[in-house]
């Protein structure tokens, strides 16, 4: 690296600490004299009486209000509401989030208008009549609820741009590395900057302007975020090793000292695909960032992020074996890391300089990164790396200089409170709350046993004070905050998740390949080798790489829901697909569509001839009415109900493709295109979802819901169809690409354009997500297929 350069780097680092050792010894001083312990008792005395409840056992066991469980959200809130607690939960969480993550002064004038006003909001969006069955996802949480949002804001496109972003990172996140985790954290970082272009905002700005600046916060918020995942943590994991890991910091320090990223260069094959990802994504977050930049702040945004790299880096290469660390290499590097973490979020914004913000942030900072070691440190202790705490816990006995960082702690939060709040009523609040709170959590987590274990360790030097802290942990109410419930219910949400979509995968592949047996036409009973020839060719067309998705969901909903026997349905499974694939015959031949493969393979009109490739489809079609008709064990009346709505579809589908056809070079109304679509292609999905409610002979009501969600999955499905050709890839298709441009088809995205399209698809996306939730049972199968549906590649 170029020597000035690295010259100038060490300038900003050296000032950097300077600042650090700063702060590092008023804190020591004050933690030296036990200021702290006098200032913190007084707080705690005038901070119990909003806490501490004589009567609360009493009225515990006499109310019968029962405390709801933190993890059932919906009850949560609601036993918030009913017990009136519900204002000062959101106000102490709305508070907290001002003046941690927004680094605001609550006592500083409009300030606290805001805090009520953002409170109300959200207790407004809480309270909102919604099912609360089980299963369904706070909508907080969900993408449907996500979209519902972004359609509010006008940001749909960065919305749709951003849940692309952050599938591909969970496809690619190693398996060493926890992906729900990575995608917390990226979230929380998205959350947070988002919230500081709010807050830059003027309440006055345009609709336009506002959606503007949220689409790019949200951009630089996933670019920023992005840092998380694959520079800290994955150089904390094991996918890299030692020598590539130098390798990967050098590039990242190069980038940040000379504003781009370098070429990758050489890796060992192991990593390769994910290095090269992850680069590629580092070089587009890069150059975002610096196009968003004003050029005055461009340097305090590589500034601060070289210092947050390199604290980060002086943190990473202590090993837990030196026993040689000084305060100051323990803890200046910590101040650092934490707070220029947050500082950053203002530059990369290109928010305007605020003096105040930059203080109380820098000040800040080391209280959570205390906090988060704090709950941390049995993990961090087997992971042998080092923090404050892990290393206090090994050479306590030997180093009578070693600072006790739970005292630390302490010392932080009171030199906030008085320090920097300036002993303001409202701060010392919510300080208090959050930090019992933690201990709280902390405490339940652990366990008793080990929790009074680490408490004798740290915290016996002031007993007295102690004991205060521990009665606060055991007797304090109301200290809870959203945030924390957020994070749990997103953990959980994410790895239920996960989950789920392995078991929908596993589901899928299973009766994909038990359909795929019972698939093919035998030829047993045929008499002439004409005949045969014919099976042949029907058997060519179904032996193709097909998806399987409509007898897939009728086998999930027969057999899952309605519990009717696989064996029974087989003959129903095999007709639905003996009609899709006669239409996507008919869909390819030259009077049509003109395709020449499909399914990976050639299409049946190029391997043949036209004629053969109509009676095939004629002859499937025949196929499907006489497996229908081949249903035993039901009742008979079930059965030609059956075939009768069969036949129905059928024909309309017939209707669908002709309307297709007879619009080409046309300009439709987007109400056309959806009626089209919902005929030739909607229509199967609903029949599919409908037939084994028939057999099973499901209440007309049912049925009603389960059609408006094939509705809206059916013409998602087709719009994805419609983006696919226009820009995916013919080898993952099994079909040509950009058919739909050189036959002059009117399209989605030839109505729309690419992003109308996406916009359209995911707007049908939340129309179907919510047609679920209004159904009686939830049905997680049926989640993952609209899922699938609007991010498939194939
Ligand atoms: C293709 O259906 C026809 C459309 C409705 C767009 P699929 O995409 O389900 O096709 P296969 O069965 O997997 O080949
Ligand atoms: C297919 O529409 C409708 C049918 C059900 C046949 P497309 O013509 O867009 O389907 P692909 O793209 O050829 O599969
Ligand atoms: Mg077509
Ligand atoms: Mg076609
Ligand atoms: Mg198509």
């Amino acid at each position: 690296m170029n020597e000035k350069i690295s010259a100038h780097a060490n300038a900003w680092y050296q000032q950097a600490e300077q600042k650090a050792a700063q702060y590092f010894a008023s804190l020591h001083v004050q933690l030296m004299e036990n200021r702290y312990v006098s200032t913190l008792t007084k707080d705690f005395h005038l901070w119990k009486k909003k806490h501490i409840h004589y009567d609360s056992l009493l009225s515990f066991l006499s109310s019968g209000k029962r405390k709801a469980d933190a993890l059932d959200y919906h009850r949560y809130i609601g036993w918030l509401n009913q017990t009136g607690k519900l204002d000062d939960y959101l106000d102490r969480s709305v508070s907290y989030m001002y003046m941690r993550d927004l680094g605001k002064d609550l006592n500083s004038p409009g300030i606290q208008n805001r805090v009520q006003h953002l409170a109300s909001d959200i207790k407004k969006h809480l309270l909102r009549p919604t099912t609360s069955k089980e299963g369904v996802q706070p909508e907080f949480i969900s993408l449907a609820g996500l979209y519902r949002w972004a359609q509010k804001e006008g940001v749909e496109n960065a919305v749709i741009w951003l849940i692309n972003k952050l599938k591909n990172v969970s496809a690619h996140i190693p398996q060493q590395m926890n992906a729900e985790h990575a995608q917390r954290k990226l979230i929380k970082i998205i959350i947070g900057v988002v919230l500081h272009v709010m807050e830059e905002m003027d309440d006055a700005a345009l609709p336009a302007e506002r959606s503007q600046r949220l689409d790019e916060g949200i951009r630089l918020g996933y670019f920023y975020g992005l840092t998380y995942p694959f520079i800290d943590d994955l150089l904390d994991s094991e996918v890299l090793n030692a020598k590539e890991k130098e390798q990967y910091s050098d590039m990242i320090r190069n980038a940040l000292l000379t504003g781009s990223v370098p070429d990758l260069g050489e890796w060992d094959v192991v990593n390769l695909e994910f290095v090269r990802y992850v680069h590629a994504e580092l070089r587009e977050a890069f150059e975002y960032i610096k196009s968003y930049q004003k050029p005055e702040a461009i340097n305090t945004f590589f500034e601060q992020s070289y210092v947050f790299f390199h604290a980060q880096d002086m943190d990473r290469v202590k090993e837990l074996s030196n026993p040689q660390y000084s305060n100051e290499e323990l803890y200046l590097p910590v101040i650092l890391k934490s707070s220029s973490s947050r500082l950053i979020v203002r530059s990369v914004i290109s928010a305007s300089e605020d003096e105040g913000f930059d203080r109380r942030t820098f000040f800040y900072g080391i209280y959570n990164q205390l906090a988060d070691d704090f709950a941390d440190m049995f993990d961090d202790m087997k992971a042998g790396a080092v923090t404050p705490y892990t290393y206090f816990l090994k050479y306590r006995d030997q180093r009578s200089d070693l600072i006790n960082p739970y005292e630390l702690y302490w010392t932080v939060i009171s030199y906030l409170i008085h320090d920097v709040y300036h002993s303001d009523a409202k701060a010392r609040e919510v300080i208090l709350d959050r930090a019992i709170n933690g201990l709280k959590r902390c405490k339940k987590r652990l366990g008793k046993q080990k929790y009074n274990e680490i408490m004798d360790i740290f915290a016996s030097g002031n007993p007295e004070l102690n004991r205060l802290i521990q009665r606060m942990v055991r007797y304090a109410d109301d200290v809870d905050f959203f945030d924390k419930l957020l994070r749990d219910q997103m953990v959980t949400v994410l790895r239920n998740n996960r989950e789920e979509k392995e078991y929908f995968w596993d589901t899928v592949k299973n009766i994909r390949q038990q359909i795929n047996q019972q698939l093919l036409i035998s030829k047993n009973h045929s008499v002439s080798s004409i005949n045969e020839s014919l099976i042949d060719a029907a058997n060519y067309s179904l032996e193709g790489d097909g998806k399987r998705l409509r007898p897939i969901i009728t086998w999930v909903m027969g057999v899952n829901e309605y519990k009717l026997h696989a064996s029974a349905i087989m003959p129903l499974l095999r007709s639905l697909e003996y009609m899709h694939t006669a239409s996507l015959i008919f869909d390819d031949l030259p009077s049509q569509d003109n395709a020449p493969t499909r399914r990976g393979r050639p299409t049946l009109h190029q391997v043949h001839n036209s004629a053969t490739a109509e009676l095939t489809g004629l002859y499937l079609i025949q196929k499907a009415i006489e497996e229908q008709s081949s249903l035993r064990g039901f009742d008979p009346t079930a059965v030609l109900d059956l075939i009768q709505y069969s036949s129905q579809k059928a024909g309309e589908m017939c209707i669908g493709q002709s309307m297709d056809l007879q619009s080409r070079g046309k300009a439709l109304t987007l109400e056309q295109m959806n009626t089209i679509c919902f005929y030739k292609t909607g229509i199967a999905f609903e029949a599919s979802l409908v037939m084994p409610a028939i057999l099973a002979q499901v209440k007309v009501s049912e049925i009603a819901s389960l059609k408006k969600y094939a509705y809206h999955a059916g013409i998602a499905f087709q719009i994805k169809d419609d983006v696919l050709d226009w820009e995916g890839e013919a080898g993952l298709l099994g079909k040509p690409v950009r058919k739909d441009v050189e036959n002059n088809n009117s399209t989605f995205v030839t109505i729309l354009g690419l992003e109308g399209a996406r916009r359209a698809m995911w707007g049908h996306y939340c129309l179907a997500m919510e047609a679920l939730n209004e159904m009686p049972r939830s049905n997680g199968f049926l989640v993952h297929l609209l899922d699938y549906m609007v991010n498939r590649e194939n």
